[in-house]
């Protein structure tokens, strides 16, 4: 790749290419949403759980507000409650341990995995207590985590397995999805996630009619239909009717969009591969999704990294720059660090590379010149 090549600027994400290629469709299952008047609790919200759950292989799935409620309601179905405790990376986006609190238990930081940079399992087995009652895997950057161990672990110890799946829609661990493998699967449909609303969104999968109908209660106010009393304290959280709609449509296409990701990911990885970077790793038995397109820069080489590809037209992200218990609310659990080297390590060195389904071949070649220039490698 020379120099001289097209000096395109790449966006990090572009979500109008998507809107304009699912225009028509958009617009009628608006439309049609406006005009039936029924905004909350509707048809079309319950077509597209329906949908959804066909879609993973799921008995039941149920409609929340967001990801960070799905994860709350789903905990607090499992039966967990103030005083449990419950083992989460430190190695995610701190919605998968305000889950935790906001359902009055106790996060217990674990450390991830350097390879897959998902829950280690060995980290897990030391932090259990007495007081442990589930574990909380999330299926990161769109790749599930390493279940096998966690659920058989969960298995001896009676713990409860709730999977945040908030960026794994679609993911595949031996050919079952990425939340159905525990107690209850929790996503967000956070408008830049591989299945987005126009607005925010979320969803419980679980194979039980009664902690569907917990789910369903808790997000309702506590009450499963108008007829119903309020039976406990509960929130307003509903997945909407214009929001289900727009998922309905595009659930049709996840799994062509996660193909595409999946082919923008060979592409940089074919690219990339003999720079310095670390690039991911895809596990075996599963399919990763690529929600984001992770690499590590080694040698402290991130932010002069980071700052090149700004300067050439190249947005990147940090996915996340600090772990959760570095971060304000969790700053008690900061004496942990000295048994997270790997979720420390990756803290400094991660970087996400541009990555969307509607993204061009130029754009990742693009990203790529711009990398290897910045090595010396042009
Ligand atoms: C891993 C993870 N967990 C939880 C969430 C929370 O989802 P939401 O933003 O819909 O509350 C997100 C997404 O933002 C996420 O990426």
């Amino acid at each position: 790749m020379a120099e001289e090549a097209v000096k395109i600027s790449v966006p990090y994400f572009d979500l109008t290419r998507q809107r304009r290629e699912l225009s028509s469709q958009l617009e009628t299952v608006l439309k049609d949403v406006l005009e039936s008047g029924q905004y909350v609790l509707s048809s079309a919200v319950r077509d597209f759980e329906n949908a959804f759950a066909r879609f993973c292989g799921s008995p039941y799935a149920v409609g929340v507000g967001s990801g960070t409620d799905a994860l709350i309601f789903a905990l607090k179905a499992c039966g967990i409650e103030k005083g449990d405790e419950v083992v989460v990376p430190s190695f995610t986006f701190i919605a998968s341990a305000f889950g935790i609190s906001h359902a009055g238990a106790r996060p217990v930081f674990a450390d991830v995995d350097p390879r897959t940079y998902t829950l280690d399992p060995a980290s897990v087995e030391k932090v259990l207590t007495r007081r442990t009652r589930a574990i909380l895997p999330v299926h990161l950057y769109g790749q599930a985590a390493d279940m096998e161990p966690l659920l058989a672990l969960a298995k001896e110890k009676k713990l409860k397995v709730i999977e945040d799946a908030c960026q794994a829609h679609g993911a595949l661990w031996k050919n079952k999805k990425a939340g159905t493998l525990g107690d209850a699967g929790c996503f967000s449909f956070y408008p830049t996630k591989n299945l987005g609303a126009i607005g925010d969104g979320g969803m419980v999968l679980t194979s039980k009619a009664s902690r569907a109908e917990s789910v369903r209660r808790l997000g309702n106010l506590g009450r499963t239909s108008l007829k119903d009393p309020h039976w406990e304290f509960g929130w307003t959280s509903r997945l909407d009717a214009l929001q289900a709609g727009v998922l309905s449509v595009k659930l049709k296409f996840l799994d062509s969009f996660n193909e595409k990701r999946r082919k923008i990911a060979e592409r940089y990885k074919k690219n990339l591969k003999d720079t310095p970077l670390v690039l991911p790793y895809e596990r075996e038995d599963g399919r990763h999704v690529y929600h984001l397109f992770v690499v590590r820069v080694p040698n402290r080489r991130r932010g002069p990294l980071q700052k090149f590809l700004q300067e050439e037209g190249v947005p990147t992200r940090v996915h996340y720059p600090q772990p959760i218990h570095r971060q304000p609310p969790y700053l008690e659990f900061a004496k942990a660090l000295k048994r997270l080297p790997v979720t420390e390590m990756l803290a400094k060195e991660i970087l996400s590379l541009p990555i969307f389904p509607e993204m061009k071949e130029e754009e990742i070649d693009r990203v790529c010149e711009v990398i290897r220039r910045f090595y010396g490698m042009g």
